[in-house]
Protein backbone atom coordinates (compact mmCIF):
# COMPACT_ATOMS: atom_id res chain seq x y z
CA UNK A 1 0.00 0.00 0.00
CA UNK A 2 1.13 3.45 -0.48
CA UNK A 3 0.84 6.58 1.73
CA UNK A 4 1.21 10.35 0.46
CA UNK A 5 2.44 12.57 2.21
CA UNK A 6 2.26 16.64 0.86
CA UNK A 7 4.62 18.87 3.16
CA UNK A 8 3.75 21.78 4.98
CA UNK A 9 1.10 23.85 3.61
CA UNK A 10 1.67 28.03 3.98
CA UNK A 11 -1.00 29.97 3.28
CA UNK A 12 -3.11 30.80 -0.08
CA UNK A 13 -0.16 30.19 -2.69
CA UNK A 14 0.22 26.47 -0.64
CA UNK A 15 -3.60 25.92 -0.47
CA UNK A 16 -4.07 26.26 -4.13
CA UNK A 17 -1.20 24.26 -4.90
CA UNK A 18 -2.80 21.37 -2.82
CA UNK A 19 -6.04 21.74 -5.04
CA UNK A 20 -4.39 21.63 -8.12
CA UNK A 21 -1.83 19.04 -7.63
CA UNK A 22 -2.89 16.46 -4.82
CA UNK A 23 -6.22 15.17 -7.39
CA UNK A 24 -3.22 15.14 -10.11
CA UNK A 25 -0.72 13.09 -7.77
CA UNK A 26 -3.70 10.78 -6.68
CA UNK A 27 -4.04 9.90 -10.23
CA UNK A 28 -0.52 9.55 -10.46
CA UNK A 29 0.40 7.26 -7.53
CA UNK A 30 -3.17 6.00 -6.34
CA UNK A 31 -2.41 6.50 -3.08
CA UNK A 32 -4.52 4.33 -0.68
CA UNK A 33 -3.66 7.31 1.95
CA UNK A 34 -3.12 10.88 1.82
CA UNK A 35 -1.56 12.58 4.59
CA UNK A 36 -1.01 16.52 4.79
CA UNK A 37 0.45 18.87 6.84
CA UNK A 38 -1.41 21.76 7.80
CA UNK A 39 0.04 23.61 10.67
CA UNK A 40 0.83 26.64 8.44
CA UNK A 41 -2.04 26.88 6.12
CA UNK A 42 -4.13 29.60 7.52
CA UNK A 43 -1.94 32.59 6.53
CA UNK A 44 1.22 30.82 7.44
CA UNK A 45 0.22 30.00 11.45
CA UNK A 46 -2.49 27.68 12.43
CA UNK A 47 -5.57 26.31 10.42
CA UNK A 48 -9.08 26.98 9.93
CA UNK A 49 -12.14 24.28 9.74
CA UNK A 50 -12.84 25.18 6.50
CA UNK A 51 -9.26 24.61 5.01
CA UNK A 52 -8.93 21.36 7.26
CA UNK A 53 -12.41 20.53 5.18
CA UNK A 54 -10.75 21.77 2.08
CA UNK A 55 -8.29 19.50 2.71
CA UNK A 56 -10.22 16.39 3.01
CA UNK A 57 -12.31 17.19 0.23
CA UNK A 58 -9.43 17.15 -1.95
CA UNK A 59 -8.39 13.77 -0.99
CA UNK A 60 -6.45 13.69 2.37
CA UNK A 61 -7.78 11.32 5.12
CA UNK A 62 -5.75 12.90 7.39
CA UNK A 63 -4.23 16.80 8.70
CA UNK A 64 -1.44 16.62 10.53
CA UNK A 65 -0.37 19.92 12.91
CA UNK A 66 2.78 20.83 14.30
CA UNK A 67 3.98 23.89 16.78
CA UNK A 68 1.48 26.63 15.16
CA UNK A 69 -1.45 24.44 16.33
CA UNK A 70 -2.95 27.03 18.38
CA UNK A 71 -1.91 30.15 16.63
CA UNK A 72 -5.19 29.95 15.05
CA UNK A 73 -7.71 30.95 17.83
CA UNK A 74 -10.76 29.10 15.59
CA UNK A 75 -9.27 25.81 16.19
CA UNK A 76 -10.13 25.65 19.68
CA UNK A 77 -13.92 25.84 18.57
CA UNK A 78 -13.51 22.48 16.15
CA UNK A 79 -10.53 20.40 17.55
CA UNK A 80 -12.79 17.95 19.15
CA UNK A 81 -14.50 17.56 16.77
CA UNK A 82 -12.67 16.84 13.89
CA UNK A 83 -11.97 13.53 13.70
CA UNK A 84 -8.92 13.40 11.14
CA UNK A 85 -6.78 16.55 12.38
CA UNK A 86 -3.55 15.75 14.33
CA UNK A 87 -1.77 17.80 16.68
CA UNK A 88 1.83 16.85 18.50
CA UNK A 89 0.79 14.03 20.97
CA UNK A 90 3.13 15.25 23.39
CA UNK A 91 2.11 18.53 23.99
CA UNK A 92 0.64 19.04 27.74
CA UNK A 93 -1.75 15.84 28.34
CA UNK A 94 -4.80 18.41 29.24
CA UNK A 95 -4.87 20.38 25.41
CA UNK A 96 -7.44 19.78 23.37
CA UNK A 97 -7.51 17.30 20.44
CA UNK A 98 -5.55 14.42 20.29
CA UNK A 99 -2.08 12.72 18.60
CA UNK A 100 -3.04 9.52 16.84
CA UNK A 101 -5.85 8.97 14.98
CA UNK A 102 -6.99 5.63 12.98
CA UNK A 103 -7.63 5.34 9.18
CA UNK A 104 -9.93 2.69 7.79
CA UNK A 105 -8.61 1.24 4.50
CA UNK A 106 -11.02 -2.10 3.50
CA UNK A 107 -9.94 -4.44 6.00
CA UNK A 108 -6.64 -2.47 6.72
CA UNK A 109 -6.30 0.55 9.35
CA UNK A 110 -3.37 2.98 9.56
CA UNK A 111 -2.04 4.62 12.95
CA UNK A 112 -1.14 8.38 12.61
CA UNK A 113 0.83 9.68 14.96
CA UNK A 114 2.51 13.34 14.48
CA UNK A 115 5.26 14.57 17.47
CA UNK A 116 7.05 17.60 17.86
CA UNK A 117 10.78 18.24 18.72
CA UNK A 118 12.01 19.97 21.67
CA UNK A 119 14.99 20.95 20.57
CA UNK A 120 15.13 24.84 19.59
CA UNK A 121 11.39 24.42 20.42
CA UNK A 122 8.97 24.97 23.18
CA UNK A 123 10.04 22.46 26.08
CA UNK A 124 6.78 20.29 26.14
CA UNK A 125 6.51 16.24 26.80
CA UNK A 126 9.52 13.82 25.38
CA UNK A 127 8.61 13.11 21.97
CA UNK A 128 10.55 9.65 22.28
CA UNK A 129 9.05 8.67 25.29
CA UNK A 130 5.21 9.70 23.74
CA UNK A 131 6.29 7.62 20.26
CA UNK A 132 7.21 4.73 22.94
CA UNK A 133 3.44 4.45 24.81
CA UNK A 134 1.77 5.31 21.17
CA UNK A 135 3.29 2.85 19.39
CA UNK A 136 2.42 0.11 21.95
CA UNK A 137 -1.27 1.21 21.68
CA UNK A 138 -1.33 1.52 17.88
CA UNK A 139 0.52 -1.91 17.61
CA UNK A 140 -2.66 -3.47 18.84
CA UNK A 141 -4.87 -2.58 16.04
CA UNK A 142 -1.99 -2.70 13.36
CA UNK A 143 1.26 -2.64 11.83
CA UNK A 144 1.17 0.23 9.56
CA UNK A 145 1.94 2.95 11.42
CA UNK A 146 3.08 6.69 10.00
CA UNK A 147 4.76 9.18 12.06
CA UNK A 148 5.31 13.24 11.02
CA UNK A 149 7.83 14.47 13.51
CA UNK A 150 7.41 17.84 13.51
CA UNK A 151 10.97 19.24 14.52
CA UNK A 152 13.45 21.79 13.95
CA UNK A 153 16.84 19.74 14.46
CA UNK A 154 17.53 17.60 12.14
CA UNK A 155 20.01 15.29 15.06
CA UNK A 156 16.79 14.72 16.89
CA UNK A 157 15.02 13.84 13.61
CA UNK A 158 17.59 11.47 12.82
CA UNK A 159 17.55 10.06 16.53
CA UNK A 160 13.58 9.55 16.29
CA UNK A 161 14.24 7.67 12.94
CA UNK A 162 16.83 5.48 14.31
CA UNK A 163 14.47 5.06 17.52
CA UNK A 164 11.60 3.85 15.95
CA UNK A 165 12.91 1.95 13.14
CA UNK A 166 11.46 -1.68 12.77
CA UNK A 167 8.84 -0.14 14.97
CA UNK A 168 7.05 1.77 12.63
CA UNK A 169 6.79 1.79 8.90
CA UNK A 170 7.82 5.43 8.44
CA UNK A 171 8.96 8.63 10.36
CA UNK A 172 8.84 11.73 8.24
CA UNK A 173 10.58 15.01 9.44
CA UNK A 174 8.52 18.42 8.78
CA UNK A 175 8.44 22.15 10.01
CA UNK A 176 11.92 23.15 8.66
CA UNK A 177 10.37 23.77 4.84
CA UNK A 178 13.33 22.73 3.06
CA UNK A 179 13.12 18.86 1.33
CA UNK A 180 16.09 16.79 2.47
CA UNK A 181 17.47 14.63 0.22
CA UNK A 182 18.00 11.71 3.19
CA UNK A 183 15.01 9.50 1.76
CA UNK A 184 16.03 6.19 2.58
CA UNK A 185 14.66 2.64 4.39
CA UNK A 186 16.48 2.30 7.43
CA UNK A 187 18.17 -1.14 8.17
CA UNK A 188 14.75 -2.58 10.19
CA UNK A 189 12.20 -1.52 7.70
CA UNK A 190 11.05 2.00 8.74
CA UNK A 191 10.98 5.01 5.93
CA UNK A 192 12.96 7.90 6.92
CA UNK A 193 13.21 11.31 5.48
CA UNK A 194 14.29 14.71 7.65
CA UNK A 195 12.30 16.93 5.69
CA UNK A 196 9.57 16.61 3.21
CA UNK A 197 9.47 20.63 2.54
CA UNK A 198 6.81 22.54 2.52
CA UNK A 199 4.11 23.86 -0.04
CA UNK A 200 3.56 26.82 -0.87
CA UNK A 201 5.71 30.37 -1.74
CA UNK A 202 8.50 28.81 -4.19
CA UNK A 203 10.26 32.94 -4.06
CA UNK A 204 10.22 33.42 -0.41
CA UNK A 205 12.00 32.52 2.38
CA UNK A 206 10.43 29.11 3.93
CA UNK A 207 7.44 30.90 2.89
CA UNK A 208 8.09 34.12 3.90
CA UNK A 209 7.83 37.05 1.77
CA UNK A 210 11.76 36.88 1.67
CA UNK A 211 12.23 41.03 1.70
CA UNK A 212 10.65 41.23 5.10
CA UNK A 213 12.95 38.17 6.30
CA UNK A 214 15.81 39.82 4.40
CA UNK A 215 14.94 43.00 6.18
CA UNK A 216 14.93 41.69 9.69
CA UNK A 217 18.40 40.26 9.35
CA UNK A 218 19.60 43.69 7.83
CA UNK A 219 18.09 45.61 10.58
CA UNK A 220 17.28 43.47 13.65
CA UNK A 221 14.15 45.21 14.45
CA UNK A 222 10.81 43.75 15.03
CA UNK A 223 9.45 43.02 11.03
CA UNK A 224 5.82 40.88 10.93
CA UNK A 225 6.03 38.26 8.61
CA UNK A 226 3.76 37.81 6.31
CA UNK A 227 2.96 34.98 2.97
CA UNK A 228 2.59 36.19 -0.28
CA UNK A 229 -0.27 35.97 -1.69
CA UNK A 230 1.37 35.97 -5.50
CA UNK A 231 3.72 34.82 -7.37
CA UNK A 232 5.10 30.96 -8.05
CA UNK A 233 4.77 28.26 -5.48
CA UNK A 234 5.70 24.86 -5.29
CA UNK A 235 4.48 21.65 -3.79
CA UNK A 236 6.74 18.95 -1.69
CA UNK A 237 5.42 15.37 -0.99
CA UNK A 238 6.81 12.16 0.09
CA UNK A 239 5.29 8.90 -1.70
CA UNK A 240 6.03 5.63 0.80
CA UNK A 241 5.26 2.05 -0.13
CA UNK A 242 4.61 -0.37 2.55
CA UNK A 243 4.28 -4.11 2.77
CA UNK A 244 0.85 -3.99 3.96
CA UNK A 245 1.41 -7.29 6.19
CA UNK A 246 4.61 -6.74 8.15
CA UNK A 247 4.00 -2.65 8.26
CA UNK A 248 7.92 -2.23 6.94
CA UNK A 249 8.19 0.10 4.15
CA UNK A 250 9.74 -0.88 0.82
CA UNK A 251 10.39 2.18 -0.62
CA UNK A 252 10.36 6.06 -0.40
CA UNK A 253 10.61 8.84 -2.75
CA UNK A 254 10.68 12.06 -2.94
CA UNK A 255 8.32 14.24 -4.89
CA UNK A 256 8.96 18.11 -5.62
CA UNK A 257 6.45 20.13 -8.38
CA UNK A 258 7.81 23.59 -8.93
CA UNK A 259 8.96 25.94 -12.12
CA UNK A 260 12.26 24.28 -12.29
CA UNK A 261 10.47 20.62 -12.03
CA UNK A 262 7.36 20.87 -13.44
CA UNK A 263 4.61 17.71 -12.80
CA UNK A 264 4.35 15.56 -15.67
CA UNK A 265 1.74 12.74 -15.69
FE1 LIG B 1 6.28 24.28 12.25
Amino acid sequence: MYILFVGDVVGSPGREMVKEYVPKLKEKYRPHITIINGENAAGGKGITNEIYRQFLEVGAQAVTLGNHTWDNREIFEFIDQAKYLVRPANFPEENPGKGIVYLKMNDLEVAVISLQGRTFMAAIDCPFKKADELIEQAKKRTSIIFVDFHAEATSEKQAMGWYLDGRVSAVIGTHTHVQTSDNRILPNGTAYLTDVGMTGPYDGILGVDKDLVIKRFLTNLPVRFEVPKTGRALLSAALIEIDQKTGFAKKIERILINDDKPFYS
